[in-house]
């Protein structure tokens, strides 16, 4: 959540500042700022509420800098105000900071160590950089200063921080929330994302928590808590500029959406070897007794599928569990318990606290992500990555098509089926392919039926209803629409209260054993004045079905359900004139709890 991005010696820092910042606003969008420094010591600083688009015109472009750090905000102390944006400056406007995370004691710290200070803002960032100033003048360097301050702080950071007095330095520090160093051919770049840096350099150093970062032009110090110095090797990361275009896309949900086939191939090709999965990871899930997936929001609800696959696959029992309760109100584990962290980004602060319960008890843990070395990658005992390059777009799409994809060749592999799953996974890739063809099909649903309603129903049964919760999940967050995902036959236990005249009810069919029985369901909230939107597989249709499925095999259907409810959300937001890739109040990787 929020986005960091600092430099120190490179060319033109603005122009790496605003594309970092863009890159980055898929974290947070709600106020942007950017502060320079050049070699005498002069700033300038800008912020605003809005977007990275409205600070643009604010950033002197002339201006000399030799040192910058820029922010894009999510806010979560003080509302979405210029003044709540960062940089934020200290009483004095010697030190100038911007911060991803949350201090949780900066009410204590304040009342403890900074009465008599005027606040200028409502956050809890500024708390650290008023602490920084006052320990400055009783510490002979600004990294003593820091590394009383960053003792003190009870939360998480990733925070970059510079001088006035020092315009050759920069100072970054983290804990619990992901900041990189890059190299750079003329200096060094601080981002909290990759996808910030690789403008400038596919060259990173990972800063770990609980440590600060000195950076001049043309040096890097990594030192502890203690100021211990610590050594750590550079990595390249395989990503590139291009990659991250929306190319001739109005919206990357969309080109996301439609990567998927591709992905789904991907996937194959790197899953179907047999030293794809190391044995190590085999013996420690045939090992376990039970398996506990947990994971949050889309991660959680591909979560349900791999569950159910799991129990009829690999006879391997499963539970699946939302992250942020797992993590406070742990379940009774069996006897040989073995966790499975599903995150696209893999620095989810829910997921990550979960994690660090299972590490602290000794148990062996795999995470499924889209990032190599983050977070809940390099903490867990194994990784299993997706492969299908960033998404940006806030609302998942390929992520969980992927999870779905990684999650059936692990199981497949502990079946001894990999061969048939392979050749099952390109039969629904094609079909992926024809739906993302029939796209205008659903364009036209989304307008006719959804536009107008303040609320919509998924129904279906057994992974119908699991993935109606995806679905439903999808057209909520974009569209605004309240939609709530129901098991078809619950309905007519209290909630079919809700249905009025008109009232949008999307039933999943494609279950052979359940589909009679949903259809049944749908007719009791048609006979309420429900207007109904039918997604059948071709063994299941009638002739008044609305979007008729190519029939590929049972348990792989909800790689097609899915995707119709990716579109009609897709073209629903769109149609009502939203911005599809930056919902209201959300952000793509939630790094706070
Ligand atoms: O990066 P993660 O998979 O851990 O993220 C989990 C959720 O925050 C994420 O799936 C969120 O629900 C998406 N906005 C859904 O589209």
């Amino acid at each position: 959540m929020c986005g960091i991005v600092g430099s120190i010696g490179i060319s033109a820092p603005q122009s790496y500042l605003l594309k970092g910042l863009h890159r980055l606003e898929y974290r947070g969008y709600d106020s942007a700022g950017i502060a320079l420094l050049n070699g005498n010591g002069e700033l300038k600083l800008a912020k605003t509420a809005g977007k990275v688009s409205d600070l643009e015109p604010l950033i002197d472009q002339e201006f000399d800098a030799s040192i910058g750090i820029g922010h894009t905000r999510w806010a979560t102390h003080g509302s979405a105000t210029t003044e709540n944006a960062h940089p934020h400056q200290s009483a004095s406007g010697r030190f100038v900071i911007v911060h991803n995370g949350v201090i949780d004691n900066y009410l204590e710290l304040a009342d403890t160590y900074l009465k008599g200070v005027t606040f200028r803002s409502a956050t809890d960032t500024e708390v650290i950089v008023q602490l920084v100033e006052l320990f400055a003048q009783t510490s002979d360097t600004v990294e003593d200063a820091l590394l009383k301050v960053l003792n003190l702080l009870d939360g998480s950071y990733a925070l970059a921080l510079i001088d006035i007095t020092e315009p050759d330095k920069l100072y970054a520090a983290k804990q619990k929330s992901p900041m990189l160093i890059g190299v750079a051919e003329d200096g060094f770049i601080v981002c909290s994302d990759a996808l910030a840096g690789v403008q400038r350099t596919n060259e990173f150093i990972e800063i770990h928590d609980g440590e600060l970062v000195a950076l001049t032009s043309n040096d890097v110090t990594i030192s502890d808590l203690e100021g211990n110095t610590v050594e750590r090797e550079s990595f390249k990361v395989d990503l590139t500029d291009d990659t991250l275009d929306k190319g001739i896309y109005p919206f990357y949900m969309l080109k996301e959406i439609e990567e998927q086939p591709i992905a789904l191939r991907r996937i194959s090709e790197v899953y179907s070897h047999e030293e794809a999965i190391s044995n190590e990871l085999l013996e420690a899930v045939k090992e376990a007794d039970r398996i506990y997936i947990v994971a949050c929001g889309t991660s959680y609800n591909s979560g349900f599928v791999s569950k159910s696959w799991f129990e009829r696959i690999a006879q391997k029992p499963a539970e699946i569990h939302i992250a942020s309760e797992f993590a406070y109100d742990m379940p009774l584990l069996s006897q040989k318990p073995f966790f499975i962290f599903i995150s696209q980004s893999g620095e989810t602060a829910d997921s990550r606290h979960a994690l660090l319960r299972v590490n602290q008890l000794g148990y062996q843990s795999l995470t499924i992500t889209n990032v190599k070395n983050s977070t809940l990658s390099r903490e867990a005992t194994f990784t299993l990555l997706l492969h299908v390059g960033p998404e940006v777009a806030v609302a998942s799409t390929k992520a969980y098509t992927a999870q779905l994809a990684v999650l059936g060749y692990l199981i497949h592999t502990l079946a001894g089926s990999v061969d048939t799953f392979s050749h099952e996974l390109r039969q629904v890739e094609v079909a992926v392919e024809r739906l993302i063809a029939q796209q205008e099909d659903f364009e036209t649903i989304a307008e006719d039926d959804l536009l107008d309603t303040p609320n919509a129903f998924y129904i279906g049964r057994g992974l119908d209803h699991l993935v109606s919760m995806e679905n439903a999940l999808k057209l909520k967050e974009i569209s605004y629409i309240q939609t709530e995902a129901f098991p078809a036959g619950e309905l007519k236990h209290g909630t079919i209260a809700l249905i009025e005249e008109g009232t949008p009810v999307i039933a999943l069919m494609t279950q052979p054993n359940v589909a009679a029985q949903t259809r049944s369901n749908l007719e009791e909230v048609k006979a309420r004045g429900a207007k109904a939107i039918t997604i059948v597989s071709g063994d299941l249709k009638t002739a008044s079905d609305t979007i008729i499925l190519d029939e590929v095999p049972v348990y792989l259907r909800p790689f097609l359900t899915v995707v119709v409810g990716q579109l009609l959300a897709y073209y629903t937001a769109l149609h009502k004139g939203y911005n599809v890739d930056q919902p209201r109040n959300l952000a793509k990787s939630v790094t706070v709890e």
